[in-house]
């Protein structure tokens, strides 16, 4: 039933995205053409090629042997391809290569169209180091390689607020530094606001160059911000970015958008924090009733408790709040984005303890340098302004380590979420 939702998701974003470019206003039209302009001096090539670029793995499905590869070409190219070889040592023996085959979708961008092709790639194990290349014969990428996660004994995960401004000039570094130092990790979670014009295809180069280190070795788990929809002239959202859809083929569970998915003990709930929020807190419910793993990590754009003045998100507080205070014991971290600020925290009427807080803990956290003024509240146990930061979490049965780290390094923040015996 999951698949079936998902496919009726999917098509209808997608095919909103081939007619809105025939049946939207003349003045719609101008405003989402001035929205996709290029910068005045674009840092990179952007426009497709036969080569393949903007390389993704994205848990497509809940089975833990598997995993689905995106990338872009230009539209000539009408083969969607994978080559990826098991290793044991420290080699790659050819014989060992396998081929999957998969499909592509049309996105089209205001300049020129593109193809977003998917493959899933199968029997994945668990803990060998694959190297695998995407495209067809001459075309083909350069190698790469992914450890296929082991989620046995220990989660780790690397998580990246909003990059949306400056992507390429301000959070390549950062990007890089989170992925070298970490490169133990085993998933990437990104807040949502990853560009600032949803159909920008410039800004989505700028994404995909900064973060290509991370998104071609971790798979990726993502929820869209307010940024990635397009709105009309009122300034309403009107639908989710086609290059979102495209990019990241979840598992959704219906249109509003939201999913989940399980690593080894610890299940992550990605909700969709721009839409449908009353139907997403029943379906909430209703999924941590029947959660048994040991943590479960929500991961939101929008923040139930916000970081900044004036950006109180009501309909959260309404809505998921009274669900989260519910299912308490279960859930160990609320990730959030959308503040352009760090800060930390727990219910209002908790007990402070800053170094093993009571869970769920609630983030924000922003990547770049677009920064809103901090609001210091009674939910936040830690608030820092102005700082661009990436952060490193490790998960066990019994407990959570979390850590901050600004662009030059430095931990900025760190606790631990000790389970009551
Ligand atoms: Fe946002």
């Amino acid at each position: 039933m999951r698949i079936v939702y998902y496919l009726l998701f999917f098509l209808c974003v997608t095919c909103g995205a081939h007619l809105s470019a025939q049946q939207v206003s003349p003045e719609l039209q101008a405003k989402w053409d001035k929205e996709n302009s290029l910068p005045e001096n674009p840092l990179l090539h952007h426009a497709p090629s036969r080569l393949p670029d903007r390389i993704t793995l994205v848990p497509a499905s809940s089975l833990a042997d598997e995993m689905a590869v995106i990338w872009r070409t230009d539209t000539t190219v009408k083969s969607s391809r994978i080559e990826i070889i098991a290793a044991d040592t420290l080699t790659f023996p050819k014989e060992n290569r396998r081929r999957f085959n998969g499909s592509y979708n049309v996105v089209h961008y205001k300049d020129y169209p593109m193809h977003y092709h998917k493959v899933i790639v199968k029997n994945l194990d668990r803990g060998t180091l694959y190297k695998y290349r995407v495209g067809n014969s001459p075309d083909w990428s350069p190698w790469h390689t992914y450890r296929h996660g082991n989620f046995e004994d220990t989660v780790r995960l690397l998580y990246f607020g909003d990059t949306q401004n400056g992507i390429y000039e301000h959070t390549t570094k950062i990007y890089k530094e989170a992925a070298k130092k970490f490169d133990n990790a085993g998933l990437a979670v990104y807040i949502g606001d990853l560009i600032n014009h949803a159909d920008n295809d410039y800004e989505w180069s700028e994404w995909h160059a900064a973060t290509g280190d991370i998104n071609t070795t971790l798979p990726v788990i993502a929820t869209p911000g307010n940024h990635e929809y397009l709105k009309n002239l009122d300034g309403k959202k009107t639908r989710l970015s086609a290059y979102w859809t495209s990019t990241f083929p979840y598992p959704y569970e219906w249109d509003a958008g939201q999913y989940y998915m399980d690593f080894g003990f610890v299940r992550f709930i990605v909700l969709n924090s721009n839409e449908k929020l009353d139907a997403q807190a029943e379906w909430l419910d209703s999924l941590l009733n029947n959660t048994q793993q040991d943590w479960v990590v929500l991961v939101s754009h929008h923040p139930v408790f916000s970081g900044a003045k004036n950006r109180q998100n009501k309909g959260l507080q309404e809505n998921w709040l009274p669900v989260i205070k519910k299912h308490r014991d279960k859930i160990g971290l609320v990730l959030q984005g959308h503040d352009h600020t760090y800060a930390r925290g727990g219910f209002p009427e908790r007990d402070v303890n800053k170094t093993n807080p009571s869970h769920p803990v609630f983030t924000v956290t922003v990547i770049g340098d677009k920064f809103y003024e901090l609001d210091r509240q009674p939910w936040m146990d830690v608030a820092i302004s102005h700082v661009s930061s990436y952060q490193y979490i490790e998960l066990t049965r019994d407990r959570i380590t979390y850590k901050a780290y600004s662009e030059t390094n430095h931990l900025i923040d760190q606790f631990e979420i000790n389970k009551p015996e």
